[in-house]
C-alpha cells in the first residue's frame, strides 16, 4: 500500500468552502464558527470550524486533501488461527490495510484484481456515495466485476465520518478475508484519549466460504469452526496430525495504560452469526452506530448484527490485570464450534503474558439490535413528508435450491448488465428477477421514501438489513404483522444508521430522504441470503442518474474487460450475484 498527500492524518485542516468540490455536486451553505475550535483529547465535539452540531448531511468540510490508496486482491496461504488455508486478501492481509482519511478528504482508491479465476468489487460500505453511484461497487446494480489482471479506480468523498469497512461485494469473498478498515476521522459525543482502531468481530471457518456455499445453498447453513478478532485467534492443534494445522495462531491483544480512555471501534464482519460484545471488568460508553454519533449511553454489552459497528469508550479504570476481551457469539442466533473461543486480551501490563482468569457477562439469546431508545441520534432528525409506504414481504422458495424472496422474487444479477448501465443506456424494460422498486419525488409533499419489510418466511431467523447510498431512520422494528393503520411509527428523531435488524416473523420499517438518484441495494448482510437472493434495489429519481455517472468510458471498459474474460470463466455465477 501506498499513500500519498497525507501529512494531515492527525490535525484537520480546513480551507473555504468556496473552491469546488471535487467528485460530488454537492453545494454546501455554511457559516463557519467565528473561531476554530481543535479536536483534542478533551475537545473531541470540535473539527475546525465544524463540530458534532454540524450537519453533514448537507454541510461538508473541504479539506483539498486527496488520500489515495492501492489494494490488490489476492489469492494467498495464511493460518489466521493457526490453520493453514486459501484465503483472499488486500495487499496480503486480513483484515486488508486501513484505509484513513480525515471528514471532508477525498479518496482514489485502486483496486486490481489479482485472482486467477474470480472477479470482484469493492463496496465501500456505509459511504452514502451522493450523486455518485458509479463507485459504489456493487456487481450488477453498479458495475461489471472487475476481471481476473484488470483494475478499476474508485473515487468518492468522505461526506460522513466515523468508523466502517470497505469488502468485497462478490459472492462469499468476504468471509474468505477480503474485506478492511475503513476510518473517516472527525468529531465525536464524549472525549477520550486514544484511538485504537477498527476491531473486527468474524466466524472463520477452515473451509473457504466460496467451498462452503455448495453446502449452504442447499437451505441448512453450515457450521464454522470458529471466529477470529482482527483476524486472529488460536487454533488447538495438539495431538492434530493435520498438517495444515500449524498451531501458530495468536489472541488479539492491547495494553491499557491505568486511567487512560481508549476508544474502540467494534464491528462484526462475520458471515453468519451474531455478537454480544463486551470486555470483562470494564463497562462501554457508546458514542456512535455505524456513521452516526449519538447521545452517549453506558451498558456492559452490546449487540452488535453483521455489518453494525458501534463505536465505544472504555476507561482503564479496573484493577491493573488481565481481562478477557469477548467478541460474545450468540448461540441463539446461528451455530459456531467454538463460541466461547472467540475472545482477545486487555492488559494492563505489557509484559504479561499470562491468560486472564478473568469472568464476564453471560451472553443471552438476543439475536437484534440494541433498544432503540438507546440509540438516539446527537444530531436530531426527524423524518419529514412522504405519501407513499412501500410495503414487501420477505419469504423464500425451494426448488433445485433455497432461496429467500422478496415480493416473491428472489435477486438474480447479470453481471454483465449492471442497472446503472441500462438507464445509462436508455433502457426501460428490467429483469424481474432484479426486483426494483422506483423511487421518484412527486410533489414537495413527497420528500421521503418509507420501507416496510415483514418477514412472512415463518423461519424465525433476524435478518441484519443494510441500505447503500443512504443513512436510513428506524420508524419501526418489532416482532408480528405490521398494520398501517394500527402498527405505530417513530418520525420523531428515531435511531438512524445504515444496518438494522429485520426481527424474525417481523417487520422493520425505515424511512430515507429521496435525495441521492441511484440505484440502491437493500440487502440482508448474512453473507449466506445475500447470495440466495435476499435484496433489491430502489432505483431512485431515475431521470437523474444518468447526469451522475462522471466516467463512463472507465464504465464501459470494465464491462468490456468482463466481457471478453467470461467465456474463459472457471467459476460460473452461482449465486444471486451480490
Ligand atoms: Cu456491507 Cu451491500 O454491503
Amino acid at each position: 500500500m501506498k499513500s500519498t498527500v497525507s501529512t494531515l492524518l492527525l490535525f484537520p485542516f480546513f480551507h473555504s468552502l468556496a473552491s469546488a468540490i471535487p467528485f460530488t455536486s454537492q453545494e454546501s451553505s455554511l457559516s463557519p464558527r467565528q473561531s476554530s475550535c481543535e479536536n483534542t483529547a478533551t475537545s473531541r465535539s470540535c473539527w475546525g470550524s465544524y463540530s458534532i452540531d454540524t450537519d453533514w448531511y448537507s454541510v461538508t468540510p473541504d479539506t483539498g486533501v486527496t488520500r489515495e490508496y492501492w489494494l490488490s486482491v489476492e489469492n494467498s496461504t495464511l493460518a489466521p488461527d493457526g490453520y493453514e488455508r486459501v484465503v483472499f486478501t488486500f495487499n496480503g492481509t486480513i483484515p486488508g490495510p486501513a484505509i484513513i482519511a480525515d471528514w471532508g478528504d477525498n479518496l482514489i482508491i485502486h483496486v486490481t484484481n489479482n485472482l486467477e479465476h474470480n472477479g470482484t468489487s469493492i463496496h465501500w460500505h456505509g459511504m452514502r456515495q451522493l450523486n455518485n453511484v458509479e463507485y459504489d461497487g456493487v456487481p450488477g446494480v453498479t458495475q461489471c466485476p472487475i476481471a481476473p489482471g484488470e483494475s478499476m479506480t474508485y473515487k468518492f468523498q468522505a461526506t460522513q465520518y466515523g468508523s466502517t469497512w470497505y469488502h468485497s461485494h462478490f459472492i462469499q469473498q468476504y468471509g474468505d478475508g477480503l474485506l478492511g478498515p475503513l476510518i473517516i476521522n472527525g468529531p465525536a459525543t464524549a472525549d477520550y484519549d486514544k484511538d485504537l482502531g477498527l476491531l473486527f468481530l468474524s466466524d472463520w471457518s477452515h473451509t473457504p466460504a466460496c467451498q462452503l456455499w455448495d453446502t449452504a445453498r442447499l437451505g441448512a447453513p453450515p457450521t464454522l469452526e470458529t471466529g477470529l478478532i482482527n483476524g486472529t485467534n488460536t487454533w488447538d492443534c495438539s495431538g492434530s496430525t493435520d498438517a495444515a494445522c500449524i498451531g501458530s495462531g495468536k489472541k488479539f491483544e492491547t495494553v491499557f495504560e491505568a486511567g487512560k480512555k481508549y476508544r474502540l471501534r467494534i464491528i462484526n464482519t462475520a458471515i453468519e452469526g451474531h455478537f454480544q460484545f463486551s470486555i470483562d471488568g470494564h463497562n462501554l460508553t457508546v458514542i456512535s452506530n455505524d456513521l452516526v454519533p449519538i447521545v452517549p449511553y453506558e451498558t456492559e454489552s452490546i449487540l452488535v448484527s453483521i455489518a453494525q459497528r458501534y463505536d465505544v469508550l472504555v476507561e482503564a479504570n479496573a484493577v491493573a490485570d488481565n481481562y478477557w476481551l469477548r467478541a460474545g457469539w450468540v448461540s441463539a442466533c446461528s451455530t459456531n464450534s467454538n463460541p466461547a473461543n472467540m475472545t482477545g486480551i486487555v492488559r494492563y501490563d505489557n509484559t504479561s503474558t499470562a491468560d486472564p482468569t478473568s469472568t464476564g457477562i453471560t451472553v443471552g439469546s438476543n439475536c437484534g439490535d440494541e433498544p432503540l431508545s438507546s440509540l438516539v441520534p446527537y444530531l436530531a432528525m426527524n423524518v419529514g413528508n412522504y405519501t407513499e409506504v412501500t410495503q414487501e414481504a420477505l419469504s423464500f422458495t425451494f426448488g433445485n435450491y433455497f432461496t429467500w424472496t422478496i415480493n416473491s422474487s428472489s435477486l438474480y444479477l447479470n453481471w454483465s448488465d449492471p442497472t446503472t448501465l441500462k438507464i445509462y443506456d436508455n433502457e426501460t424494460i428490467f429483469p424481474t428477477d432484479y426486483n426494483l422498486v422506483p423511487i421518484d419525488q412527486a410533489d414537495a409533499n413527497d420528500e421521503w421514501a418509507i420501507y416496510v419489510i415483514q418477514d412472512n418466511s415463518g423461519i424465525g431467523l433476524s435478518h441484519p438489513i443494510h441500505l447503500h447510498g443512504h443513512d436510513f431512520w428506524i420508524i419501526g422494528q418489532a416482532t408480528g404483522v405490521f398494520d398501517l393503520s394500527t402498527s405505530a411509527l417513530n418520525l420523531i428523531n428515531p435511531p438512524r444508521r445504515d444496518v438494522a435488524t429485520l426481527p424474525g416473523n417481523g417487520y422493520l420499517a425505515i424511512a430515507f430522504k429521496k435525495d441521492n438518484p441511484g440505484s440502491w441495494l437493500l440487502h440482508c448482510h448474512i453473507a449466506w441470503h445475500a447470495s440466495q437472493g435476499l435484496a433489491m434495489q430502489f432505483v431512485e429519481s431515475e431521470s437523474e442518474i444518468a447526469a451522475t455517472l462522471s466516467d463512463t468510458v472507465a464504465f464501459k471498459d470494465t464491462c468490456a474487460a468482463w466481457d471478453a474474460y467470461t467465456p474463459t470463466e472457471l467459476f460460473l455465477q452461482d449465486d444471486s450475484g451480490i
